[in-house]
């Protein structure tokens, strides 16, 4: 239906705001009214066709609109030169970190000189962990913000970040930031004047008078940090009312029933994109709808939500990327980038969450049929989309994925997660891993698993027993699971500190605002001198640093493994070996990782069940193969792997 009515609204709002539609806004007004009906009808899905809805609609046009007033012209030309190259996040030369300023370097000042480590390693793509104002001491590593405009005082100001992208821009380097849209700090302004009882900003939360609805709904919400912040409603003394705290006890939970919260929330989404980010991490997204009587998670409307966000940021700001932090079950993750007319128009990224903790599965068993029973659920993601693929990151790791994949690899699934719990906690008997539980539900026994990378590998007990041999064995493995992770096909997201095998870290056990949540276990505080070591030939530093960086250089030479769609698993002829080929018109690589501890053996068969082939290349080792009778074997190493190229 052409809604007549509804364009010359949109065009007196373009005409208010001086556009020139004709000449340099000709691009966005093409945006808009391309888009115009699809944000409507989103808006509509959630808030109703009412009069009183038609006014924030039009905030809401006046919001986009003001987003692309406000575009520098310099981000205006980095969008066009994104959509020049098409699918620009799609690339294989892009890899990421995931950081902590204040943990990694002190302040924002401080991060142009540190970037020179980081291309040096390879890495062009920065996530900056939370550095938006957020309470000392109930700020949950930032995610509890009280100001989303105001960089945190310790880690300087507006400028630095700006100044940072700037910086960074010029060196070709991509940005992300995350907008947590799901709660705020109970500091931050629109909380504090709730609790003084304003009537219009407590409508921006969940909150009641008595405990009939908090009960109604923990009927069906499971705990999210069961041991530190049971339950899922706070007593607000100030205001005597009972508050949705689906977090922490300080993280409200804002209530998107309401358009204002919307609105507001994505102004603040412009405010980011404005400031040159390139990805938006959407914190929580699985989160944002409420309904009572469900788990309220991963609900239609939190999808309807991300869609309208989706079409309003491709008008105005259309270079900037959107990924959906859902780390959810396999089934639920693909929603997340769109379903029926709205596949591929959702989220641009999402975390590969399952794919990582089956990773972790494969190094504990030394067994890779859960992570090949779980491929066919992962390979539904739809072309033009891609994965932020990661070993590890600053959040634990969820035993997540469906025992459905579990018992089709043969296993019993209680017994199976019980085994990988022990193993990373240390309590299985001989296990190398040091790591912890993280948020056990004493009610079902469920439980993730904290460590850094390199200590789940078993580099803390191994440099512990001063035993070389184990110490080779843990490097083998981290650089083991980076491969895979660099090869899947998204933009692989290293954590700070694992290119430098930190092993954990416990003295956050000595600061209570820490004390209670054992995931800072694996967020090191940079030591600059130990990171000097990167370069000292022969150390444990240099072999993991120098390994990750070959690994990046590689994945930067071979344009196949650019997410284009493009991998198939192999058949299981070895249950150790995790096995896929990448294949781009003539272009095929052959990967293969044995998560065994001892050497594995796979049939040259292997190599023949996807076309022709007889000569190999392994990039990795830089050895050539040719392709041998399907009774004869290619031998991989225990925790190696091989990148073979087809040469012909
Ligand atoms: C996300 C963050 C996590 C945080 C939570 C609440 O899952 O990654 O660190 O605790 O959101 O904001």
């Amino acid at each position: 239906m052409y809604e007549f009515s509804l364009f010359q609204r949109v065009n007196t709002t373009c005409e208010q705001n001086k556009l020139d539609t004709g000449g340099k806004d000709k691009s966005f007004y093409t945006r808009l009214i391309a888009n115009t009906a699809a944000i409507r009808s989103l808006y509509m899905e959630l808030y109703g066709y009412q009069a009183k809805t038609e006014l924030w609609f039009d905030e809401m046009i006046q919001t986009i609109i003001s987003a692309h007033t406000g575009r520098s012209k310099k981000l205006q030309e980095r969008d066009t030169q994104k959509e020049q190259k098409e699918n620009w996040f799609l690339s294989n030369e892009i890899t990421g970190m995931s950081l902590y300023v204040d943990r990694f370097c002190g302040k924002l000042q401080n991060m142009p000189a540190k970037l020179d480590y980081l291309t040096n390693l390879g890495v062009n793509f920065l996530h900056l962990m939370p550095v938006f104002q957020s309470p000392a001491g109930e700020s949950d590593g930032g995610y509890a913000v009280s100001d989303f405009r105001k960089v945190e005082e310790r880690f300087g100001t507006l400028k630095d970040l700006k100044d940072l992208q700037e910086k960074m821009a010029e060196k070709d380097m991509y940005l992300m930031l995350d907008i947590v849209l799901n709660h705020t700090s109970h500091q931050h302004e629109w909380a504090i004047k709730a609790k003084q009882g304003d009537k219009g900003y407590q409508d921006y939360f969940y909150m009641y008078d008595n405990r009939e609805l908090p009960d109604q709904f923990e009927q069906t919400m499971p705990d999210i940090f069961p041991e530190s912040s049971p339950g899922s409603f706070t007593y607000s003394k100030e205001c005597h009312k009972w508050v949705m705290t689906v977090f922490h006890h300080y993280q409200w939970d804002l209530n998107y029933t309401n358009p204002a919260v919307f609105n507001a929330m994505l102004d603040t989404v412009f405010f980011y994109a404005n400031l040159g980010v390139d990805i938006l991490r959407i914190d929580a997204p699985a989160f944002i709808w409420k309904e009572l009587g469900t788990t309220c998670q991963n609900l239609p409307k939190a999808h309807t939500i991300l869609r309208l966000i989706k079409q309003c940021v491709q008008v105005a700001a259309p270079g900037t990327a959107l990924l959906g932090e859902a780390i959810v079950a396999p089934k639920e993750i693909m929603k997340y980038f769109g379903t029926g007319e709205y596949t591929g128009r959702e989220c641009d990224f999402a975390y590969n969450a399952t794919q990582m903790a089956l990773q972790w599965d494969a190094l504990a068993t030394g067994d890779i049929r859960v992570m090949l029973a779980a491929q066919y659920e992962l390979l539904q993601k739809p072309y033009g989309t891609t994965w932020i693929t990661y070993t590890r990151c600053h959040d634990d790791i969820g035993l997540g994925y469906d025992d459905s994949m579990i018992a089709a690899a043969g296993f019993n699934a209680y017994e199976h997660r019980k085994y990988l719990k022990d193993y990373y906690s240390g309590k299985f008997p001989g296990s190398p891993a040091v790591g912890a539980l993280f948020s056990v539900n004493p009610k079902t026994q469920d439980a993730r698993i904290s460590g850094s990378l390199a200590s789940l590998c078993g580099l803390e007990k191994a440099l512990e027993y001063n035993n070389p041999v184990e110490i080779e064995m843990s490097i083998r493995k981290i650089i083991l699971m980076q491969a895979q992770t660099c090869f899947l096909g998204g933009v692989p997201m290293l954590f700070y500190g694992d290119e430098a095998g930190y092993t954990n870290d416990y003295s956050y056990l000595d600061d209570p605002a820490k004390s209670y949540d054992n995931r800072w276990m694996h967020r090191p505080v940079i030591d600059w001198e130990k990171n000097t070591k990167t370069e000292e030939i022969g150390s444990i530093e240099h072999s993991i640093f120098s390994a990750t960086q070959r690994l990046i250089s590689l994945r930067k030479q071979l344009s196949v493994v650019a997410d284009r769609k493009n991998l198939t698993w192999l058949t299981p002829h070895n249950i150790h070996v995790a096995g896929f080929l990448r294949a781009y018109d003539d272009q095929k690589l052959y990967c293969m990782f044995n998560y065994n501890s001892k050497a594995s053996y796979i049939t040259w068969y292997a190599f023949k069940e996807h076309g022709k082939g007889t000569k190999l290349y392994d990039r990795w080792q830089n050895k050539r193969y040719t392709v041998g009778e399907d009774h004869e074997y290619l031998i991989i190493e225990p925790y190696s792997f091989c990148l073979m190229e087809v040469v012909e």
